[in-house]
Parts: structure tokens; C-alpha cells; sequence
């Protein structure tokens, strides 16, 4: 598994990290699967763990917790988030922050995930949602500067809302933003315009999430893919949304090379940018496990197949949460 710096905090975070939020609450999850899943993972060399209050109100959590438990002495790095106090996606600039990220409910919360989690420290904490209308305002910045103070946590980021990749610049010229989560993949790739540059410039660490695009870019949705009453993936493949993706992830099938995988070459797209720190898989099985960590052993794309992939970028102006 290769390592890369994790913006100005140094860490040596490993570049396939792991996303959490399916095993938090996804229909279909089972916790015996997944946290097998994660101790495959740590063996193989994978250090970073993408996690959320939200995600099943502390369940996905308490599995990193267990997680981390089992393997004591291991350096592994924990990134959490804040949910909106609203529990609203995404962030608006016209809803006050006051109703979002007040100081003292940052605290508060960030307590609850220590708990959660059973750590002292978190490594990261973040903010589940963003507008930058709330950039200035003070009662979120004394909180991120209080919890850093007093050893609650070591970095603090910003998860910022799907599709908006620059809707966080001016909270980033703060200086108390020492990562950014975006979306980022073959589709995505918006994040490279502004938002990379200017993380490259101040040092800013980036986490690409969503790299499979919900599951598009696995290469395994079908038109008559289903899921579950209740499933979230039910408002982002709509029937209209789920005919577009198939039909945009069809026109990709013949840059996958011979004997790899959509999936694989999801994730080689995402590595070939140096300024991404880690990206994060979703995954809840040993096989997936498996198969996205070596992407890291795969070498990089070429030239050729980069700007054939170039060319599959996809605005879209979905309403989605
Ligand atoms: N607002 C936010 O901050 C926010 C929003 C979305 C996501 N995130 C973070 O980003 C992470 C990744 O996003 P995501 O989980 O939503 O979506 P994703 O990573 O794009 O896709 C996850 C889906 O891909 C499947 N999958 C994974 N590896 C596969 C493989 N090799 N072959 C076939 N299928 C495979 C997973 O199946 P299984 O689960 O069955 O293994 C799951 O259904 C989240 O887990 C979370 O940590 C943050």
C-alpha cells in the first residue's frame, strides 16, 4: 500500500483509505461482514478511516472503535464528522450557522464521537456539511481552535456539499482547515479546476469520496438495479438517474483494459492526481476489500488512457441529498 502526506498535518495516511458510511446504516449490511472487512483492511496496509455520527447514529463508529481495539498498536488514522445540528443536507448559505455548527454544539458533539469511538483524540473531525456564507463567523472557529487546543482532536476539516467543490475556499483561507472532502471520480472531476490548486497551496489535505459514484462507476448497476424501501441509493439512481448513469458508464467500458476492472480503473483515475491525500471506497465485504486496496499496486495510468478518461466528465444538475 503506498503512503501519501496528509496535507501540512504530515501524516503518512495510506492512498486507498475507507469509507464508512454503508456499514453505518445501508439496507444489506451485516456487522460480523463488515468488520471482518475492516481487520482485512488494516492487514493489508490500509490506515485511514472515513466515519460519521450520522452514519447509523453512532453505529459506524462504534465499529471503528471495536476496530481499532482489536488492533492496538497499529497507527490508524480516524477521521469523524459533525453532523448539521439541523440534520439538513446540504448546507445552505441562507440557513443562519447558528442553526448548523454553533460552538457549543461542536464540542458537544465531538465528545459524543470520542465516546463512540473510545479515543482520547480523534485524529480528524469534520464538518458533515458547508456553506462558506459561513466562513466569518466566529462561534465555529473558536470551537475548532479550542478542541485543537485542548488535544480532542489533531486536524479539523471540511465534508464539503456534493457537486460544490468550491463552496469552501474561503473557509480554507482561515488556516484552520486542514482538509477538504469532495467528490471526486471519473465522472467528478470538477474538484481539479479550483479546489486542488488551491489545496495544494496552502497545504490543505484532500479526501476524494465517492469514487464508484454510489456504485455507477463498479460497473455493476443494471437498468433494473432495485434497492430496498427506505435505501438511500433510491433518491440517486431514480429511474431517470439510474438510465443515465448506465448508459454514461456503458461509453467507459471500452477504456477498462484487458483482465481489470471498472472499479479498478475507477480508483487508478482518481490516484493519477498527486494532490489527492487518500481517496475512500465504501466497502462492507473481504472481496471488495481486497480488490479495491490493490489498486494501490496497479502503476499509473498513461497519458493516453488519462485523456481518454478526460473526456467522460459529467455535469449533472440532480437534486440529490
Ligand atoms: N457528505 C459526506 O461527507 C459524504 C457523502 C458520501 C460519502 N462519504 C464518504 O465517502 C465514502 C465513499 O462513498 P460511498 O460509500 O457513498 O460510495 P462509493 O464508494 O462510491 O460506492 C460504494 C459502493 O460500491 C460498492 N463497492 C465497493 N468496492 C467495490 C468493488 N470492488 N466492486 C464492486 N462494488 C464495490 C460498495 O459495496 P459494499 O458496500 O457492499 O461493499 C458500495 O455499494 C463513504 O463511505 C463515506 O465515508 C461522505
Amino acid at each position: 500500500m503506498r503512503l501519501r502526506s496528509f496535507g501540512r498535518l504530515g501524516w503518512k495516511a495510506s492512498e486507498i483509505g475507507y469509507g464508512m458510511w454503508g456499514m453505518g446504516g445501508w439496507t444489506g449490511s451485516d456487522d460480523a461482514e463488515s468488520l471482518k472487512a475492516l481487520d482485512r483492511a488494516v492487514e493489508r496496509g490500509c490506515n485511514f478511516f472515513d466515519t460519521a455520527f450520522a452514519y447509523g447514529d453512532g453505529h459506524s463508529e462504534r465499529l471503528l472503535g471495536e476496530t481499532l481495539r482489536r488492533n492496538k498498536g497499529q497507527r490508524l488514522y480516524v477521521a469523524t464528522k459533525v453532523p448539521p445540528k439541523n440534520r439538513v443536507w446540504p448546507g445552505k448559505a441562507e440557513t443562519p450557522v447558528t442553526d448548523v455548527f454553533p460552538h457549543d454544539y461542536v464540542l458537544e458533539m465531538t465528545r459524543k464521537s470520542r465516546e463512540n469511538l473510545g479515543v482520547e483524540r480523534l485524529d480528524l473531525q469534520q464538518f458533515h456539511v458547508w456553506s462558506d456564507a459561513w466562513a466569518q463567523d466566529d462561534g465555529w472557529k473558536r470551537a475548532v481552535e479550542r478542541l485543537k487546543k485542548d488535544g480532542e482532536v489533531e486536524g479539523f476539516g471540511i465534508s464539503v456539499n456534493r457537486w460544490e467543490p468550491t463552496n469552501v475556499l474561503k473557509a480554507l483561507e482561515t488556516g484552520l482547515v486542514d482538509s477538504v472532502q469532495v467528490v471526486y471520480n471519473i465522472f467528478d472531476q470538477d474538484p481539479e479546476d479550483v479546489l486542488f490548486p488551491a489545496c495544494e497551496r496552502l497545504r490543505v489535505a484532500v479526501i476524494a469520496r465517492v469514487p464508484f459514484d454510489e456504485g455507477s462507476l463498479t460497473g455493476q448497476l443494471r437498468l433494473d438495479s432495485t434497492w430496498p424501501q427506505g435505501d438511500w441509493r433510491n433518491l440517486y439512481f431514480t429511474p431517470d438517474q439510474l438510465r443515465a448513469s448506465v448508459a454514461r458508464v456503458e461509453d467507459l467500458r471500452p477504456l477498462v483494459p484487458a483482465g481489470s476492472t471498472m472499479s479498478e480503473l475507477a480508483l487508478r483515475f482518481i490516484l493519477h492526481h498527486p494532490t489527492v491525500s487518500t481517496t475512500i471506497p465504501g466497502m462492507r465485504r473481504i472481496p471488495h476489500v481486497e480488490a479495491n486496496l490493490a489498486a494501490s499496486d496497479t502503476p499509473p495510468l498513461s497519458l493516453a488512457e488519462l485523456s481518454a478518461l478526460r473526456t467522460h466528465r459529467w455535469q449533472r444538475d440532480w437534486r440529490v441529498p
